[in-house]
């Protein structure tokens, strides 16, 4: 349980149809309901979605985002991609940047920090995903993997208001394991400090965690205080469940 104020950030991948606006306007209805301020939820669904969404979401704070973009600003021989100022343009006000899902398909640190640059130029706040594969962590780089990615993503970066980290270990995506109170601890203190470190502040530091979080381990989750919020995939495409993560959170 915690007091502190948390952000809930929906990641629903390749999955949704217009019809799945009942989830997130359910989940408007219950945080007015339930009377819980302290939060920020963020929705990032298919770009197919993301305008009707934003349309047709009844009044709430929840804010819309996407799950990608190009990394160019301008119009361009790019099949089937979307810029950040299209993404702006049909109604997203945050995108996820770094999945490790798109690090595999070839987003390297280089793109990813084109793309951070990009989306912050058109407005869009970035939830900037970075994090050690199994492979990294048996061989106890974990740190140094990260510091790469925070390194790179960032470079050039002058301020962090416009972001969020969100800190998902590879290995923990989708796979019902998360790390260890320990392992966490670890993990999210180091981001923080390369992050305070790099940017010179304190208060604008963001770090969420991802992986694996459900209505069940979040209260173990939510107790611990580095982390200010949560990324949630494959739990936040039901209703029940999301709204279980958040109840569990703070009750
Ligand atoms: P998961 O996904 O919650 O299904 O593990 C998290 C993510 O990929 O962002």
């Amino acid at each position: 349980m915690t007091n502190k104020f948390k952000y809930f950030i929906a990641n629903w991948k390749m999955f949704g149809d217009f019809s799945s606006i009942k989830i997130v306007n359910s989940i408007s209805s219950y945080l007015k309901r339930a009377k819980i301020k302290k939060n920020k939820v963020i929705f990032c669904v298919p770009s197919t979605l993301i305008s009707h969404f934003s349309k047709n979401i009844k009044k709430s704070n929840i804010s819309i985002g996407a799950q990608n973009c190009h990394y160019l600003d301008n119009y361009g021989p790019y099949t089937g991609s979307l810029n950040a100022k299209m993404l702006r343009e049909v109604g997203a006000k945050y995108v996820i940047v770094g999945h490790s899902e798109n690090r595999k398909e070839g987003d390297t640190d280089k793109i990813i920090n084109k793309k951070i640059k990009s989306s912050i130029k058109n407005n869009l706040i970035v939830i900037f995903c970075i994090g050690e594969t199994l492979k990294q962590k048996r061989k106890k780089t974990t740190n140094k993997v990260l510091n790469n990615q925070i390194k790179k993503g960032l470079s050039g970066l002058k301020s962090l208001k416009k972001i969020i980290v969100a800190y998902e270990p590879v290995w923990s995506i989708g796979t019902g394991i998360i790390p260890s109170e320990k392992e966490l601890n670890t993990s999210l203190s180091f981001v923080r400090r390369k992050l305070i470190s790099r940017f010179k502040t304190k208060n604008l530091v963001k770090v969420v965690y991802g992986g694996s979080v459900n209505p069940k381990n979040i209260s173990e989750l939510s107790r611990n205080n580095e982390i200010d919020g949560f990324l949630i995939g494959g739990a936040s495409q039901s209703k029940k469940k999301f709204i279980d993560i958040i109840k569990n959170c703070y009750m």
